[in-house]
């Protein structure tokens, strides 16, 4: 039986694993740690809300005194830290933020878990499991490699540079305390639960509106896109079987420009609309057949990195992964997740 600690659980990524795990593992105790800000939820636990070993906390994870009691009362064993500011565009207008809870919250939860599980060992094993991004590692041309677990680091936005830094402050504390950790990098993740400032929902929820749909610049940029379905698995499997001290690449094996992407919600939109009279009722606004015709092409992000994609080799091989929801099934279950849980992003 594990006791986990999971940050950011009112999340995207977070709130899918805390489903995930709490089906998977009926004996676990786990806990959300979150401090509720504009992107967590807490509708999206509403189902677990009554389930015995669930608890949900309010609160932040760079308030060091709640963490290290938190750890010590509920004897936890494995933290899963998924809290952190992530929008791209909020970085580059607002760094400040990214900085205190991707940089400082990271150090204040690795010194909460150096005391209690490395000074006052409170309980026999434990494990810091650190989840991050493939953005470290920086833009790709179009014939590059895709990035490696080796590939030096080279973020660009304040965001990726955030999360560089607390991705080098977990190997430190694993080096130099002994603090047993691993990390995973991953991939564009899409999928239920994902707030509508991002991509994929929000090109949906402006579909079902028929309002325009943004693309960034020429819209060539690639981005490798992986369900979180899949993501919520591979994390388990690190924490099963994945190697102390390790980093892990996680990709979808799914490259496509944003351009493209848009296009297959746009066709996706038009087969929904047909095989389901009353959506036409709902959303009056929609265009239904001629969705793509909202695209409009809006001035570029500055330093928009011009792709990404990731080798997930390693994951393959150690751990036995493999992606489970290929890109197209997954964004019809995603356009039809997004229609029948209007309630879900209606209160946001
Ligand atoms: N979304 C992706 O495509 C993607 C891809 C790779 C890695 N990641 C990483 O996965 C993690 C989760 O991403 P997401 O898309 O679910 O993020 P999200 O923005 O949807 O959720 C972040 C959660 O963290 C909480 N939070 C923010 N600051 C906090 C603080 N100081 N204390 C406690 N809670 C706080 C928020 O309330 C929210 O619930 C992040 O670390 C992100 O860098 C995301």
């Amino acid at each position: 039986m594990r006791r986990l600690l999971v940050t950011g659980g009112a999340g995207f990524i977070g709130c899918n694993f805390v489903h995930h795990w709490l089906r998977g593992h009926t004996g676990d105790r786990l806990l959300v740690l979150d401090a509720l800000t504009y992107a967590g939820n807490r509708m999206s636990l509403a189902p677990l809300e009554s389930q015995p070993g669930f608890r949900f906390v309010h609160g932040n994870i760079c308030d060091g005194t709640l963490v290290t009691s938190l750890l010590r009362e509920e004897r936890i064993d494995t933290i899963v830290h998924f809290a952190a500011e992530t929008h791209v565009d909020r970085s580059i207008s607002g760094p400040a933020a990214f900085i205190e809870t991707n940089v400082v919250g990271t150090h204040t939860l690795l010194e909460s878990a150096r005391k209690v599980w490395l000074d006052e060992r409170v309980v026999d094993h434990h494990r810091f499991h650190h989840v991050s991004t493939d953005e470290v590692y920086g833009s790709l041309g179009p014939q590059d490699p895709p990035f490696r677990e080796t590939t030096p680091y080279a973020p660009n936005s304040p965001y990726s540079a955030s999360k560089a830094a607390s991705d080098h402050l977990v190997r430190a504390y694993h080096h130099t305390y002994g603090l047993q950790v691993t990390t995973s990098n991953c991939s564009n993740n899409y999928g239920p639960y994902h707030f509508p400032e991002k991509l994929i929902p929000l090109i949906i929820v402006n579909i079902l509106h028929g309002r325009p749909l943004p693309i960034y610049g020429d819209g060539r940029n690639v981005r490798d896109w992986l369900h979180v379905s899949d993501h919520c698995r591979a994390i388990e499997l690190i924490l099963q079987d994945g190697k102390v001290g390790e980093v892990y690449n996680i990709g979808g094996r799914a490259e496509v420009e944003n351009l493209q992407l848009v296009r297959s919600l746009c066709e996706i939109a038009e087969r929904v609309f047909e095989s389901r009279e009353e959506l036409g009722g709902r959303y009056p606004q929609c265009p239904q057949h001629a969705a793509a015709d909202l695209i409009r092409f809006v001035t570029d992000r500055p330093g928009h990195d011009r792709r990404y994609a990731i080798d997930c080799a390693r994951i393959e091989q150690e751990l036995g992964f493999s992606q489970r929801v290929t890109l197209l099934e997954g964004l019809r279950d995603t356009f039809a997740w997004y229609v029948d849980n209007e309630s879900w992003w209606r209160s946001l």
